[in-house]
């Protein structure tokens, strides 16, 4: 199974969430390697601290080829893909792969209107292909505020799933990534390592009812894009700034 994370929008929380899946995945036993798909190479720094051998990474920071994720994969039961914050040739070639597409977003107003603009500047193609295959991931969610509570109810407006679990803005997120370890190895039993496990049942639920994402609705990324965001998020953020 390929999984990517993805969004053109920079600091969303793509390496921190994908980092964190992998190391969910890799205590339940999954057999998985992530690549560095980003220049930035921000997943291979952060394996290269303390010299974490959790799981594998590999750093592609070059070219990548549908063939060559398709060959890294048949050794692996999860490929994990962090890819740059872009929409460019190669981050086609990344979503055209994946079973699983993984859009963090977090909740504010800007954030959303990028990635409505990710989603949007896809080709006809590439939609079709995606087309069930994509979920968001709430973000970096502020509890007890406003626009906190008020993210889910505009992204459901959208045509695309959005995974149950939200994950929280948790200093925890940042100072595992600075000592180069997940949260539950930084935090075990904090509510960051709680979410984040609760969130990779989640993933794992999606491809072991081995439905991928067929139940969910049958959506056109466009589509749900398009006819979107313009009132909806407007109403929800517009008192938030
Ligand atoms: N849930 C969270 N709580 C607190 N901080 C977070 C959370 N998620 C991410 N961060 C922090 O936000 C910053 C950006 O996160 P991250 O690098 O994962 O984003 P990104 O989407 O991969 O960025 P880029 O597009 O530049 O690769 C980091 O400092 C990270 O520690
Ligand atoms: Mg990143």
């Amino acid at each position: 199974m390929i999984i990517s994370f993805v969004n053109q929008k920079g600091g969303v929380g793509k390496t921190t969430t994908a980092i964190n899946l992998a190391s969910s995945l890799i205590r339940k036993n999954h057999n998985l390697v992530l690549i560095d798909a980003d220049p930035q190479g921000s997943a291979t720094t952060w394996h290269s601290i303390e010299d974490n051998q959790a799981f594998e990474i590999i750093d592609h920071p070059g070219e990548l080829t549908q063939a060559d994720i398709k060959t890294i994969e048949t050794a692996y039961d999860y490929v994990i893909i962090d890819a740059p914050p872009a929409v460019d040739d190669k981050v086609e070639t990344i979503l055209k792969v994946s079973d699983l597409a993984i859009l963090p977003v977090t909740p504010s107003s800007l954030d959303l209107w990028s990635c409505k603009e990710t989603l949007d500047t896809m080709d006809p193609e590439l939609e079709a292909l995606l087309s069930g295959k994509v979920r968001l991931l709430v973000n970096r969610k502020i509890p007890g505020t406003r626009v906190g509570r008020e993210v889910r109810q505009a992204l459901e407006k959208f045509d695309t799933p959005v995974f149950e679990t939200e994950l929280c803005q948790r200093v925890a997120y940042i100072d595992a990534m600075k000592y180069g370890v997940s949260v539950m190895q930084f935090a075990p039993g904090s509510k960051a390592a709680g979410e984040i496990e609760q969130w990779s049942q989640e993933v794992i639920a999606l491809f072991s009812k081995d439905v991928a994402m067929e139940d969910a609705p049958d959506s056109s990324i466009a589509t749900l894009y398009r006819e979107e965001t313009d009132n909806i998020l407007f109403r929800s953020f517009q008192n938030f700034f």
